[in-house]
């Protein structure tokens, strides 16, 4: 196990660390339910820079306290932008959070108690959202006359359908978890008390298959994101190809013909 990472700042507002190829990020700052300004945002670009070089195969996602993952971006510190700053700031949330998504390992966000706004926004830029029935979903940002700016128009609609997204992000609604799963939204909902548990289920899950393939599916996953559905499936038969490069797929194949589990590790 290796030790966490000790950031440099006084404050940790955004920790991680790595134990056996499952690395934990946790927002910090309950006491403004987690709420992301320049900071935080920084310091979880810096967790996400640290993770680019472990490469840990499932990363779990939560906030501190037990009221929210995170409740969006800071008002407090929007208040008075400029366009140029607006921008600025929108610009880096969405670029800490796509190099978040792009990571090899498995992005699992575990969501208790509110995700609104950019909390909402850092849960879609996830690959998997587990949610307690606790847990509260929207984009409230119309009602502060502004709009999603950490990727939440491009993500929820790509996960939902435009005319499910569309209703949510224009009437700024806050939902119930358990809409949130009809909608598609989450991959699972459990009961509060349960929610770590079921993460280390699905943790324990994905850790018992090779590393490189996960995260090659995911590449292949991700770039259906991007791509015209031909150069697609070029890709995916690319990716599928490499995959007889690597060491895994020999074992995972002579594990199936000779009727054992594969020993990836
Ligand atoms: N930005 C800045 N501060 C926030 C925040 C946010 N997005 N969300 C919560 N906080 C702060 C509150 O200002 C409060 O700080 P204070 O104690 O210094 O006054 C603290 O977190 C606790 O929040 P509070 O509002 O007292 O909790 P609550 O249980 O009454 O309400 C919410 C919870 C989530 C409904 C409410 O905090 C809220 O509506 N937050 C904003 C959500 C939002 O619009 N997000 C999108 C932003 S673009």
């Amino acid at each position: 196990m290796s030790q966490p990472t000790p950031l440099p700042n006084a404050v940790i507002l955004v920790s991680h660390d790595v134990d056996a190829r499952v690395a934990r990020i946790t927002v910090n700052r309950p006491d403004k339910l987690n709420a992301l300004n320049a900071e935080v945002l920084e310091q979880l670009e810096r967790a996400v820079v640290a993770l680019e070089r472990d490469t840990p195969q499932v990363i779990r996602v939560t906030g501190a306290g037990d009221k929210a993952f995170v409740a969006g971006a800071d008002i407090r510190a929007m208040q008075g932008m400029s366009v140029e700053s607006a921008r600025a700031f929108a610009s880096y949330g969405a670029h800490v959070f796509e190099r978040l998504s792009g990571l090899g390992a498995i992005v699992v966000a575990e969501v208790h108690g509110f995700a609104l706004g950019g909390g909402f926004e850092l849960a879609l830029a996830c690959d998997i959202i587990v949610a307690s029935t606790q847990a509260k979903f929207g984009l409230p940002e119309v009602g502060l006359g502004l709009i999603p700016g950490f990727g939440g128009t491009q993500r929820l609609t790509r996960r939902i359908g435009y005319g499910r997204a569309v209703e949510l992000v224009t009437t700024g609604r806050t939902i119930a978890a358990a809409e949130a799963q009809t909608l598609g939204i989450i991959n699972d909902l459990t009961e509060p008390g349960a929610l770590t548990l079921r993460v280390d289920g699905l943790t324990q899950e994905i850790l018992s298959r090779g590393a490189h393939a996960t995260a090659t599916a995911k590449r292949a996953l991700r770039a259906s994101y991007d791509l015209p559905l031909t150069s697609g499936l070029g890709l995916e038969a690319t990716l599928f190809s490499q995959c007889f490069a690597h060491p895994e797929s020999a074992e995972g194949i002579a594990a199936f013909v000779e009727r054992r589990a594969p020993k990836f590790y």
